[in-house]
């Protein structure tokens, strides 16, 4: 699937999480369309990995590991940061599943600290790092459609993904006047390294649940993505968009 036809050049934005999963396939986008990108992961693996497949564009990205959860760690690599910010694309995400009889302290506080608390500490401390000139600053959270139905065994990672959304509601609110459009992307079953190791009757299981009976692209996610971060999207704030193949109906 081809992802979308847009033109970033001149533009900078960091993708938290970029390294791996839909947020590799979102960094490879900007790119491909001529934008600038500063991938922020945790993963040191991830981060080399990104980095050897992305060689062709080693002029336009910068790699640095980054832990969301941590102030000081965002901090930092904000100071490296090679210039005033345009696009924002909250993505890091985990998930610890457990049914909630079962889910410890340990498995509440990481999902919360990396799902919501972290896209606290991003945003808020790149706030004042966006391009002031530009009347086209956008933010992007990906939520879930799980933020939006729950999902049995998520009481943690639904909590956090519903609260991307009012997160990304009130942003909406307070920083229209200042330039910024702030949208989520709700995906649903998206395929991804850890999709591709189910059994196939598992994945055949899940499609069939979708009324597109298939399981969604990292490119269905990144085609959203790119059109809320252009020109073309910029009357579209505080909105979620679900990127599920119908799913949530
Ligand atoms: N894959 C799906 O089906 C699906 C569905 C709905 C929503 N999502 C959301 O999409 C986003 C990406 O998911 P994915 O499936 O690509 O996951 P993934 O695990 O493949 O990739 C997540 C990336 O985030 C990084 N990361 C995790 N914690 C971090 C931290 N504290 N600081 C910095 N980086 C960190 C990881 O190193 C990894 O590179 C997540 O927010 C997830 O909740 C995914």
């Amino acid at each position: 699937m081809a992802t979308l036809n847009f033109n970033f050049a001149g533009k900078l934005a960091i993708v938290t999480g970029g390294a791996a999963g839909i947020g590799f396939k979102l960094t490879t986008s900007y790119l491909e369309a001529g934008g600038k990108v500063v991938v922020w992961d945790y993963s040191q693996d991830a981060l080399n990995n990104a980095q050897k497949e992305l060689g062709k564009y080693a002029s336009q990205v910068t790699f640095q590991q980054v832990d969301v959860t941590n102030r000081t760690s965002v901090e930092a690599a904000i100071k490296a940061l090679p210039g005033p910010v345009d696009i924002l694309v909250n993505n890091a995400g985990i998930t610890r599943d457990k049914s909630f009889a079962k889910m410890t302290d340990v498995d509440w506080d990481a999902v919360i600290s990396t799902n919501l608390t972290g896209i606290y500490n991003v945003t808020k401390g790149l706030f004042e790092k966006f391009n002031t000139a530009s009347s086209h600053k956008r933010v992007i959270n990906i939520s879930s459609v799980v933020g939006l139905y729950g999902n049995f065994g998520q009481a943690n990672y639904a909590a956090t993904k519903a609260g991307v959304i009012g997160f990304t509601k009130t942003l909406a609110k307070e920083l229209g006047r200042k330039g910024f459009t702030v949208n989520a992307i709700a995906p649903g079953f998206i395929k991804t390294a850890m999709t591709n190791a189910m059994p196939k009757e598992v994945l055949e299981g899940m499609a069939a649940k979708v009324p597109l009976q298939r399981l969604g692209e990292v490119d269905d996610i990144a085609n959203a993505c790119l059109f809320l971060s252009s020109e073309q999207a910029s009357y579209i704030t505080g909105t979620v968009i679900s990127v599920d193949g119908g799913i949530v109906l």
